[in-house]
């Protein structure tokens, strides 16, 4: 599919649950840009590595928004505060 049909599909899809669990994620700097795979196919989760292409499921851009310790992000992409985890793995299929 070339790239300017890819960005015409608008057909609903629904990520893949890439781990039931959070990825828990260190040292991250305040104002660093991430961005959060939301397809669920990335083999560097809970980044995107482009493997959402053709999908029609885009990442999310993330701003850090405080050094802190450790993030948990979401890796089952289901959360509904994207890019936290929000426990919703735990009620998944
Ligand atoms: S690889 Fe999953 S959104 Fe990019």
């Amino acid at each position: 599919m070339a790239e300017n049909e890819e960005e015409k599909d608008t057909t609903k899809k629904y990520p893949a649950v890439a781990l039931y669990g959070p990825c828990t994620v260190k040292n991250l700097r305040e104002g660093d840009t991430k961005l959060w795979c939301a397809c669920g196919l990335s083999k560097s989760q809970p980044w995107c590595d482009g493997s959402h292409k053709g999908t029609g499921i885009k990442p999310l851009k993330w701003t850090v928004p405080k050094a802190q310790s450790l993030y948990q992000i979401c890796a089952c992409k289901y959360t509904r505060d994207p890019p936290y985890c929000d426990a919703t793995h735990t009620n998944l299929p």
